[in-house]
């Protein structure tokens, strides 16, 4: 069971850090382009906000697939191709714009919190991702994937309040 907790915690770690990038990167190359270019959806609102960026999107795929990659050299069998941790990146990002994009016909403004899916929405589409691309992984069983989820939400609340309190965020979720 803890085993494969840990399995399930470092398969993850390319979506943690594709998910942590965009926001740090924008800031420091600071520049940024609308995914939406400012389009607005049929209800009036934007399609996905000024939260979500070409630039981000870039960096939090790079970002993910690095760290991934890293992972692999050193820890043999964690991924069952390297080209998973692009994938895990790009469900990541994928699931992170589906939830601006839901967000905005909720009537939310960017940057408002969503409760569970700001915290959740783009692990389920990672895991999605990759289990599309090669089967579920190896370490998914209901108890796994209860307690990871769990953590993931807990270290997004923490890492988000950090990142507030390091004055690169304007809200502390
Ligand atoms: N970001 C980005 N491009 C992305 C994802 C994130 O530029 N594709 C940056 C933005 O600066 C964003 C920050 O990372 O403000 C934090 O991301 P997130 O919390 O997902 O965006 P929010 O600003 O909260 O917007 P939303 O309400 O749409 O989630
Ligand atoms: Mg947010």
């Amino acid at each position: 069971m803890l085993e494969e907790l840990i399995q399930a915690i470092l398969f993850i770690l390319p979506a943690y850090f594709a998910n942590a990038s965009p926001a740090v990167g924008v800031r420091l190359i600071g520049r940024s382009t609308p995914l939406d270019r400012g389009a607005k959806a049929w209800d009036g609102r934007r399609i996905l906000g000024n939260g979500k960026t070409l630039e981000g999107l870039l960096i939090g795929i790079t970002a993910g697939t690095l760290t991934g990659l890293i992972f692999n050299a050193f820890i043999s069998s964690l991924y069952r191709s390297p080209l998973e941790p692009l994938i895990l990146s790009a469900g990541t990002m994928t699931g992170d714009i589906f939830g601006s994009f839901i967000k905005r016909r909720l009537g939310l403004e960017r940057g408002r919190p969503a409760p569970g899916l700001d915290q959740l929405g783009f692990l389920a589409f990672a895991l999605l991702f990759s289990t599309l691309a090669f089967g579920p992984p190896r370490w998914l069983n209901t108890l796994t994937l209860i307690f990871l989820a769990a953590i993931t939400a807990a270290l997004h609340l923490g890492t988000n309040y950090l990142a507030y309190i390091l004055g690169l965020k304007s809200e502390p979720y």
